[in-house]
């Protein structure tokens, strides 16, 4: 799998837009213009409404950014959309006819709740998922304005990452886009993506719209692709060509990429991933991936469980319990298009990749229960149960990541059902070694917009992890499972390294209806709060 060069983002008088191609279907183009919504000839503008504040609560509010097309519909756009039932609730999305005076066959109004309070913006996060929902709702159109509040570079970024997030489509396996589909069938082009997203009303000369507008190209473009890589099944997705993945998208951008085959984990005593890959025809691999830049002070290691499907091995899943599991690569995915987005944005830190890769199947070679591993730690395991899998891959990843001294470790993994159980489908539970740094992770995902939750490593359940025959084993208490994994865990980081863990088991997948910016399937959780984080270790602002 190849991703296609990049176009280097052409400015002109009033635009500034940047296309690429993705590795499957056509990325959405972002473009900055500074005309308004009356004159642009597009296929469609996005208004955003709210719920009025005063005492007839129904009142809608048509938001700023919309100023012309209120004005095309004589001042009356908001009484139009209330008599045609909108209510401004966030999510919701009214299509209209355009009038004569606008040069668009139609408007999509979009709910953004209620008005904030006096002269507040609009929260970033809103104005994301309404920029999704309508690029939702566009689904197969070529160009559509956005006429939404985008005054502050903040609330441009939140939109602009939010139409590019929800503009998304996977339709690689669906008619035509399928090089094993027959010759001359066509890819439905209702499905696909949005081709191109104008922000109205911003400024493509100045430097922190065009800076803020490259971000978020970058940014969404390798959530995208984190999502091709979790929506692609297993059986073209597996530690090889994910490898494979890795190395081309290392080529294009400057990133140094090492990838340890079977052999050479052999040779390395990697016991925690080879262990978990024997089972399987495609064997495991840990890949390593090195953004560097000249002037870095600090270096953040980011580490991923890839399970590129988990069968649960011996101790095998149920009907009911595996039919998403290809999601189980979602940490790994996540962290390489981190490290992606590092070296786009060029920040001034480095950042390592550690993606560590297997598929776990039940077969005459597998792991059984009972089996002890020899990790590259050199502590052995005990394997009680094989489908706890995912903290035997991260283990040796999170030693050889500890060798190199970084001056922090986040590992991000789909681990436990128990994390689930504890924090829902949304949120993502974040553990640490140190309560300072679950902290600043906790608020800088709150920040991007991500839902997180600080979560503790109660030394109490460690015991339940003791082992007659090996150091440890693969398992503990039932309750607290999740806590126990990141316990596990933290027994393979080097001394004195600050370490966090986000269990993202639950925000990976999204299998029910679409909300926002967030699409059915891979989700690419994770990926704005690492980010983020690079940006913070770069500007010396953590620890
Ligand atoms: N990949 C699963 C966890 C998972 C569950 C991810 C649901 C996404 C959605 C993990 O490998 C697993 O099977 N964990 C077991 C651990 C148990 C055997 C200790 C679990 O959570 O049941
Ligand atoms: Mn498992
Ligand atoms: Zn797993």
């Amino acid at each position: 799998m190849r991703r296609a060069r990049s176009a280097t983002p052409s400015t002109n008088t009033d635009r500034h837009t940047t296309q690429r191609k993705r590795e499957f279907t056509t990325v959405t183009a972002l473009t900055l213009s500074t005309s308004g919504a009356a004159t642009l000839r597009a296929d469609a503008l996005v208004v955003g409404i709210a719920k009025g504040a005063g005492s007839k609560s129904a009142d809608l509010v048509v938001a700023s950014g919309a100023e012309a097309v209120d004005k095309a519909f004589d001042g009356k756009l908001a009484t139009v959309l209330e008599t045609l039932g909108a209510s401004g609730a966030e999510g919701e999305v009214t299509k209209l006819p355009a009038p004569s005076g606008l040069k668009v066959p139609v408007v999509v109004a979009v709910g953004l709740g209620p008005v904030p309070a006096k002269d507040d913006a609009y929260d970033s996060e809103v104005l994301r998922r309404a920029a999704g929902s309508a690029a939702r709702a566009l689904k197969g159109s070529k160009k559509a304005g956005f006429a939404l509040p985008t005054e502050s570079v903040e609330d441009a970024s939140a939109v602009a990452e939010g139409a590019l997030l929800g503009a998304y489509a996977f339709t690689a396996y669906q008619g035509g886009e399928n090089r094993l589909a027959p010759k001359g069938a066509k890819a439905d082009a209702r499905k696909l993506p949005l081709g191109e997203v104008i922000l109205l009303g911003t400024k493509p000369r100045d430097k922190a719209f065009k800076a803020a507008a490259e971000r978020a190209v970058a940014v969404a473009e390798e959530i995208n692709r984190a999502r091709d890589l979790i929506n692609t099944p297993p059986n073209d997705l597996y530690p090889e060509s994910f490898a494979a993945v890795a190395s081309a998208a290392g080529k294009e951008h400057g990133i140094k990429v090492q990838v340890l085959d079977e052999k050479a984990l052999v040779k390395g005593g990697y016991g925690g991933l080879l262990g978990v890959g024997q089972g399987s025809t495609h064997g495991p691999r840990l890949v390593k991936l090195s953004y560097t830049h000249p002037k870095a002070e600090k270096t953040l290691a980011l580490v991923g469980k890839g399970i590129t499907y988990d069968s649960g091995g011996i101790s095998l899943k149920s009907p009911g319990h595996n039919e998403t599991m290809k999601c189980d690569m979602s940490g790994a995915a996540a962290v390489f298009a981190a490290v992606v987005s590092a070296a786009r944005l060029g920040l001034r830190v480095n950042v390592t990749g550690w993606l560590a890769l297997a598929e776990n199947m039940p077969s005459g070679d597998a792991t059984r229960p009972g089996d002890v591993l020899h990790m590259y730690s050199g502590k052995t395991v005990e394997v009680l149960n094989t489908d706890a899998e995912g903290r035997l891959v991260l283990a040796d990843a999170l030693t050889r990541a500890s060798e190199e001294k970084p001056d922090a470790i986040v590992d991000v993994a789909t681990l436990t059902g128990a994390m689930v159980v504890a924090l829902g489908n949304r949120t993502f539970g974040v553990m640490s070694n140190d309560d300072a740094f679950r902290t600043s992770i906790h608020e800088i995902a709150e920040e991007v917009g991500e839902a997180s939750w600080p979560m503790p490593l109660p030394a109490d359940l460690r015991r339940g992890m003791d082992s007659p025959t090996a150091d440890i084993a693969n398992m503990g208490e039932k309750m607290g499972g999740g806590l126990v994994a990141g316990l596990f865990l933290q027994e393979f980081v080097g001394e004195g390294i600050a370490w966090a863990h986000l269990d993202i088991a639950g925000p990976a997948f999204h299998e029910g209806a679409p909300y926002g910016y967030t699409p059915k399937g891979g989700t690419g959780s994770a990926v704005r709060t690492l980010v983020r984080l690079a940006e913070r270790t770069a500007a010396g602002d953590l620890g």
